[in-house]
Formats: structure tokens, sequence, C-alpha cells
């Protein structure tokens, strides 16, 4: 049997209409988060965590723009991104269906392109050798989260998705380790009631397989999908120096397009 490798997934897609009127000429995870785009936070944590292929799931109208973006800066480091375009947000999990042939065999590794993690979450993915794993963070407004529900010993009990009533204050984050069985478990996956086939769903079924790893993380989390919530992304971002975490390759990646956006202008004003 071949050894499984880790495939990267970036979810970048959906409407962010709490951030009309910026997102009505952008995609949100393609605005600013202080020096960078917001989509580098996640990809910076697939590249440190070594892995090799990306697929980035975007929405039709925003393709060309990440295309630019991401489609050559990465090559040359050894990192191949592709694409799959999302016509409709059908739900986190519809990211293991649009990419069942790009996972194969192999275990995968999805980011929200909107999540923003102070901790380096990097050597639990480099660690992770089977079943599914979620990254939980103490949060005040659990509704508006998927929420773990633990017994006395610590045991998780159930995943629910933005209860009324929530059994505890640990939210699910937006990062997610599966082995491939998360396309078959996908796949089977029904629309809630608000229309979506719901990754909570897919953490359930490894929980009832007995097969979910929880690692709570400490440090800032965020998903960066409001007005306060992507200045305060930005007040992070520049007050913790989280441009310094950042893997070379990201950086190097960053500089050079810029480079080349320079050289670029330069020739137009010729
Ligand atoms: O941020 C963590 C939370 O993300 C989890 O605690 C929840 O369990 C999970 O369901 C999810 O909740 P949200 O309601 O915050 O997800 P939202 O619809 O905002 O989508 C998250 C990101 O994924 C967002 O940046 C847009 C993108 N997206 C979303 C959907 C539904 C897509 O690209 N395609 C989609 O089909």
């Amino acid at each position: 049997m071949i050894t499984p490798s880790m495939k990267g997934i970036i979810l970048s897609g959906g409407t962010a209409t709490r951030l009309f009127p910026l997102t009505a000429t952008t995609s949100k995870q393609l605005l600013p988060v202080y020096d960078r785009q917001m989509i580098f936070y996640p990809l910076n944590m697939l590249v440190k965590a070594g892995i090799k292929d990306i697929l980035m799931i975007v929405a039709p109208e925003h393709s060309g723009q990440y295309l630019n973006l991401l489609g050559s800066t990465l090559k040359k480091f050894g990192i191949n991104i592709y694409f799959e375009v999302q016509r409709v947000p059908r739900g986190l999990a519809d990211a293991f269906i649009l990419g069942e042939s790009f996972i194969g065999e192999n275990n995968v590794t999805m980011i929200l392109g909107d999540n923003i993690f102070e901790d380096d979450i990097a050597a639990s993915i480099r660690d992770f050798s089977s079943g599914g794993m979620i990254f939980v963070k103490e949060v005040n407004d659990p509704q508006r989260f998927g929420i773990v529900e633990f017994d006395e010993s610590g045991k998780v009990l159930s995943i629910e998705e933005k209860p009324q009533n929530p059994k505890s204050n640990f939210c699910v984050t937006g990062a997610y380790v599966y082995d491939q069985r998360v396309v078959e478990i996908a796949k089977k996956m029904k629309p809630s009631s608000r229309g979506e086939i719901e990754i909570t769903d897919v953490n359930n079924a490894f929980l009832q397989l007995n097969e979910l790893k929880i690692k709570k993380i400490e440090g800032e989390w965020l998903d960066a999908g409001t007005f306060d919530s992507l200045l305060e992304a930005g007040n992070i971002a520049r007050d913790k120096k989280l441009y310094e975490n950042f893997d070379p390759i990201i950086d190097q990646a960053i500089a050079e397009f810029n480079e080349e956006l320079k050289i670029l202008a330069k020739k137009k004003l010729l």
C-alpha cells in the first residue's frame, strides 16, 4: 500500500454579504489583513505543514483574481496550486466533493479562506495519521459556530452547528484534517435546514466512528467575516507581528509578486 500524503484545500468561495459593499468588487478572502491579503494566512499554515499540493476553491466571479495572485508565484518553490470553481455555495463539506479527484487516496487538510490562527497548527497537521482532527477554541459567542459538547471527563459527546442553547463555549475553528474517507462521508450528506452540507455532520460522522481528535488552541483565532472582525484581524496581525511567523516561501512569493507588479507598472508608463 502506498503511504498517503497530505493534500491541502482552501475554501475561499461564498458571497460574503456581511462585508458588502467591500465584497461587491472583490472576494472577502482577498481583502487585506494588515499588510497582506487574507488568503495568505491559511496558505501559510498549509505551506508550513509541508503540503505541496493545494486546491483553491473559489467563486466564479473571483476566479481570475485568484489565478492572477497565486497561479504562478509558488510553483518555483515546489508548491502546486490547483483551482476549482464552486458555482453555488453549497456548504463547507462540498469542498470534499469538488476535491474528490484531487484528494484521491490521500489525507487532506482544509482551512477556510477567512480563518486566521495565531497558534502554529502546522505541527499537528504533520503528525496526523488517520481519522479526523479539528481545532477548538473557547469563544464568547458560541451561537455563531459549531460547538463541542464534552462530558465531565473531557470526552467529546457531540458537535452542534450554531446551537441556540450551546452546551459549551468551545467552538470548532475552520481548520479540518481528515483521511480519504471524508469524500465518501461528504457525498452521503443531506443538506441541513439552511440548505448546506455541513462540516459539523462530517465531524459527527468521524466522532461516531470514535476517530475524531480534538486539539485546543490557546492563541488568537478569528474568522474575518464582519467589518469588526476584519478590523480586529488587522490589528492583531500588526500588534502580535503575525507577519513574522510566515514561512519564507510565502514571504518570497509575496515579494516577487510585488516586484512583478512594479515592473509591469513601469512598462505601462513608458
Ligand atoms: O469559522 C468556523 C465556523 O465555520 C465553524 O464553527 C462552523 O461549524 C462552520 O459551519 C462554519 O460556520 P460559518 O457559518 O461561519 O460558515 P460560513 O458560511 O461563513 O463559511 C465559512 C467560509 O467558507 C466563508 O469564508 C465562505 C466559505 N464558503 C462557505 C460556504 C457555505 C465557501 O467557500 N463555500 C460555501 O459553500
